[in-house]
């Protein structure tokens, strides 16, 4: 039996409803399906009476009966409490309503769901008192749900991270920005942990410190294109110097 059915065949919801929509009052329920795990072990079915703002019922599938709110939802809640039959309908409704959508719901979602591009870099490199700084970015990932936190050894971090909000790129899909401020000690692993719907497990991108060496590389390829330039320019002035030195000794 759906919700609308309950609705309106019960005599206790339906006096409810007539009473209250008599004056032009605002009555309305609402159901709620709240989960946090994956399987939809822990999923709670809440369907709510309300009239105008206040909440006078509310039946709540982890105690599996109606808790009252007020001097009437009290007693409707006494009166429902007594209806085994709708009691045990509104316990299926945990699996043929709440189940049944969240999982179209979700797969919907996780089919959807595209893997961020993440890139782990260095900010400002440690120097002194100055602690270094790592940004983390995630780029082009869909949907915007999305955690972004930070491992010293596999231990998670929460001092000196900031985060910024995801970010719509205008496209559907979204970017987050994180950054951490840390003291390097010598042999320890910082990484990023990217939590997101495209993947079942956490994306883990270690932190590289050789990645500092391409800024060591230019330098150092700097240093020898201008080596080699000051020989190039040496053996040309050399060159120049003898060929015009010959001139001179051919005579006119
Ligand atoms: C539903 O009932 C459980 C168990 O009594 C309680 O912990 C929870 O807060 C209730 N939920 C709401 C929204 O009242």
């Amino acid at each position: 039996m759906s919700f609308l059915k309950l609705l309106i065949f019960h005599p206790i919801l339906m006096l409810s409803a007539f009473t209250s929509t008599a004056d032009g009052y605002y009555f309305y329920n609402i159901p709620e399906c709240v989960y946090s795990t994956s399987d939809y072990s822990d999923m709670l079915l809440l369907w709510s009476f309300s009239f105008n703002k206040v909440v006078d019922l509310q039946y709540n599938s982890s105690v599996e009966k109606f808790v009252g709110y007020t001097e009437q939802g009290v007693k409707f809640a006494e009166n429902a409490n007594k209806d085994q039959a709708l009691l045990q309908q509104l316990k299926a409704e945990v699996d043929r309503f709440c189940r049944h959508n969240a999982q179209n719901h979700d797969s919907s979602v996780r089919d959807k769901a595209v893997p961020p591009k993440i890139t782990l870099k260095s900010v400002r490199q440690a120097s002194g008192k100055i602690p270094a700084m790592l940004m983390c970015s995630a780029y082009d990932f869909y949907p915007k749900e999305i955690k972004v936190s930070w491992l010293r050894d596999g231990k998670l971090m929460t001092s000196e991270v900031t985060s910024t909000m995801e970010l719509a790129d205008g496209d559907w899909y979204y970017q987050i920005h994180s950054e951490l401020e840390y003291t390097p000690k010598s042999g320890e692993q910082i990484s990023c942990m990217v939590q997101h719907a495209s993947s079942p497990k956490p994306i883990i991108t270690h932190w590289d410190p050789s990645l500092l060496e391409p800024g060591r590389n230019k330098i150092a390829i700097g240093a020898s294109g201008l080596v080699l330039g000051i020989i190039i320019a040496a053996a040309g002035l050399i060159y120049y110097k003898k060929k015009s030195a010959g001139r001179i000794l051919v005579p006119n």
